[in-house]
């Protein structure tokens, strides 16, 4: 299932957010999404999901523009975890990834066997199941954010598109997350677009790595290819090392300082 974006612009007032972005994201690959704070990471994500409506240009899911397409498709297609979600108050992990299945219910019918084996699925798989009857507002972040990532696998899309997923959790959660997100990605084939900061993150998982600085694209490609001194510098004002990690293969990133104003 190919996902692109032609023209793409959106404005929430005046000013653009981004312009006549041309986005591919790798089908059955895993990208990072990665830029500043406001540099337009959630409005384009937003914009995939059919969250928001393009000012300009289209999103085109298998080559067909959103805009064209039924909100069930589109639900069928693609999963979203959003960056700060709120589930209403009292509402229990199971009934939240329950949610995952409107895409695929009748309005006003029950839960047919395959909806219930898709929860019980998507519960499994983020280690929920014991905590199924626990109001999700009485979870602790991690456990919160595992019932969200259900909620979305549940969906059963070849897409997940998933805004910050490990922003929050200590570092064994995000470890998780990481890993089961991986394990989807090669066991499943899914798609996967993530919004994330650690830059070490998206050197270990991403296949594909997307850089946004002010709204304009200005890395995309293999992760080390990508993440290099000089886009560190541009994209987020720091000196950084991209140096060799012996264990995966691939490199770490160092920090060092920032760029100097006036440079
Ligand atoms: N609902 C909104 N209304 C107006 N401006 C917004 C809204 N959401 C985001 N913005 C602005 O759009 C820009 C991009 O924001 P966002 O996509 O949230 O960035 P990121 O996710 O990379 O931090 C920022 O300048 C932000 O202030
Ligand atoms: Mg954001």
């Amino acid at each position: 299932m190919t996902l692109e974006t032609q023209e793409l612009s959106f404005a929430y007032g005046a000013e653009p957010v981004f312009a006549e972005l041309a986005l591919a994201i790798p089908p059955g690959r895993i990208t990072a999404l990665v830029g500043a704070n406001g540099s337009g990471k959630t409005t384009i994500l937003k914009n995939l999901a059919r969250i928001l409506r393009p000012s300009h240009g289209a999103v085109y899911l298998d080559g067909r523009s959103l805009a064209q397409l039924p909100t069930k498709a589109i639900a069928r297609a693609m999963a979203v975890l959003p960056q700060n979600p709120e589930a209403p108050a009292g509402l229990l992990v199971r009934e939240l990834v329950g949610y995952g299945r409107f895409a695929w219910q009748k309005p006003l019918t029950a839960m047919t066997a395959e909806d219930k084996a898709a929860v019980r699925e998507a519960l499994i798989l983020t280690g929920m199941t014991e905590l199924a009857d626990r109001p999700v507002g009485t979870l602790s972040g991690g456990q919160r954010q595992r019932a969200w990532i259900a909620m979305a696998l549940a969906q059963n899309s070849r897409i997940l598109l998933l805004d910050e997923p490990t922003t929050f959790l200590d570092m064994a959660h995000q470890f998780e997350v990481l890993s089961l997100l991986d394990r989807l990605n090669i066991e499943q084939g899914r798609t996967i677009v993530m919004v994330v900061h650690d830059l070490n993150q998206a050197l270990r998982h991403a296949h594909h790595v997307i850089v946004l600085h002010a709204g304009k694209v200005i890395g995309s490609g293999a992760p080390d290819a990508v993440l290099t001194p000089q886009t560190l510098a541009a994209a987020f004002g720091i000196r950084a090392d991209l140096i060799h990690d012996p264990r995966s293969g691939r490199r770490i990133c160092v920090p060092y300082g920032l760029v100097a104003t006036g440079e």
